[in-house]
C-alpha cells in the first residue's frame, strides 16, 4: 500500500518512539495536563460494520478537540456501496466505494474507515480492499477503524493501558495473548494488532491458541522481525498451562480459523471440542497476578467468566476509556499542526 500520506493503518507502520510519543500525548490529555485543538478540521467516519466503542470514542474525540465530525453507516444512511472492482452494478449496490472515497475526500481533512473481512475468501480479504481504495482515491489521510488485518487504535489504547499498570518500559514483560471460544468465526484484526504492538514493545509474548488457529504468516513473520529488533520474544503454544504460567497480562480474543475460512458450519463442529478455551479463575491462577484484557464486545460465559471480567484484575473498561484519549492523540498527530 502507498503510505506516502500521514495515514494510521497499522501500528507496525510506526516505530516504538513514535507510538510512545502518541501514548504520552494521550496520557497528558487524559490527565488534563495538555489541551490540543483541531478547531476547523473535519473528520468523516464511514462504518461498513457495527460499532459501539469506536464510533462513540472517535466522535467524542473529534468534538472535544473542537473539530467537526460526520458519521455514516454504509447501506444504512448512505447508498449501498459496491466494494468489488470491475463490477457491472446491476444488483442492489447503488454507488461504488471508489466514487464514495473521491467524494468524501473532497469534504473532509481525514476519513476513518471500518471495513471488516467479508469472511469468504482470505486471499481477497487480506488485501484490505476498502482501506486500499480510500488510500488510493480519497486524497486525504485515512484512519483504520478496523479492517481485515488491523485495528491500530485498539492496539494503541491497549499498550497505553498496559503502560499505566506496568510503566513505560515493557521490555520482557510476560504477556499471554490467548484464543477464546465463540459461536462465530470473528475477524483477526485485534489479535494481529496486539501481537504486532507487543512485539514492537519487546514483550515476552506467549501466543496461545488451539491447532488450526494460527494467524496469517504475513503477521506472524512481521511480529517475529519486530521482536528481534526490540529484543522481545514470541512463544507460540497450544498448551494452556504453559501459555498462562507466570504471565502479567492476559489478553483474550476469539478469532476465526484460516483453515476453515468461509466454512462456518465445519468450524462450528470443530469448536465443539474447544469449549474449555474460556478465561476463568483456574487459568488466571496460573499467572503472576495478571491483569485481564479484552477489546470488547465480549461474550460472557464463553470467552471469559463473569468472575474474571468483574474482578479487580479486569482492565477492560480502562482499555475502552483509553480508546478516547489515544484516538485524540492519533487525530492530532494526523491533523494537528
Ligand atoms: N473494541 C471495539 O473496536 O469496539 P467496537 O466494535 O464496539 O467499536
Amino acid at each position: 500500500m502507498n503510505r506516502g500520506m500521514k495515514h494510521f493503518i497499522t501500528v507496525s507502520d510506526y516505530s516504538i518512539e513514535q507510538l510512545d510519543r502518541m501514548i504520552d500525548v494521550a496520557g497528558k490529555l487524559k490527565s488534563k495536563k495538555t489541551e490540543l485543538s483541531l478547531k476547523g478540521k473535519t473528520l468523516i467516519l464511514l462504518f461498513l460494520n457495527p460499532s459501539l466503542r469506536t464510533r462513540t470514542s472517535f466522535e467524542l474525540a473529534m468534538k472535544q478537540l473542537g473539530g467537526w465530525v460526520v458519521t455514516l453507516n454504509a447501506g444504512g444512511d448512505t447508498w449501498k456501496l459496491e466494494t468489488e472492482e470491475g463490477m457491472v452494478m446491476d444488483g442492489t449496490s447503488v454507488e461504488h466505494i471508489k466514487d464514495a472515497a473521491k467524494v468524501l475526500g473532497r469534504y473532509a481533512d481525514a476519513v476513518g474507515i471500518r471495513a471488516f473481512a467479508k469472511g469468504e475468501n482470505w486471499e481477497k480479504d487480506k488485501k484490505d480492499p476498502v482501506i486500499d481504495v480510500f488510500i488510493r482515491y480519497a486524497g486525504v489521510p485515512v484512519i483504520n477503524m478496523e479492517s481485515s488485518l488491523y485495528h491500530p487504535n485498539q492496539a494503541l489504547a491497549d499498550i497505553m493501558t498496559i503502560q499505566e499498570k506496568y510503566g513505560k518500559d515493557l521490555k520482557g514483560l510476560p504477556v499471554t495473548i490467548t484464543w477464546a471460544n465463540h459461536v462465530n468465526p470473528l475477524p483477526m484484526a485485534v489479535p494481529n494488532s496486539i501481537l504486532l504492538a507487543c512485539s514492537i514493545f519487546g514483550m515476552d509474548i506467549r501466543f496461545v491458541c488451539p491447532a488450526k488457529y494460527d494467524l496469517d504468516t504475513c503477521i506472524v513473520d512481521r511480529a517475529q522481525d519486530l521482536s528481534v529488533i526490540s529484543g522481545g520474544k514470541i512463544t507460540v503454544t497450544d498448551n494452556i498451562s504453559e501459555g498462562f504460567k507466570g504471565s502479567k497480562v492476559v489478553y483474550a480474543k476469539s478469532w476465526g480459523s484460516l483453515q476453515f475460512y468461509g466454512k462456518k458450519k465445519e468450524e462450528q463442529k470443530y469448536r465443539k471440542n474447544l469449549v474449555h478455551w474460556i478465561v476463568d479463575d483456574g487459568k488466571m491462577k496460573l499467572t503472576d497476578n495478571a491483569i485481564f484484557m479484552h477489546c470488547l464486545p465480549v461474550r460472557r460465559g464463553l470467552v471469559v467468566s463473569d468472575s474474571v471480567i468483574d474482578s479487580s484484575s479486569s482492565f477492560v473498561y480502562d482499555e475502552a476509556e483509553n480508546r478516547l484519549h489515544a484516538q485524540k492523540s492519533v487525530l492530532y498527530h494526523i491533523l494537528g499542526v
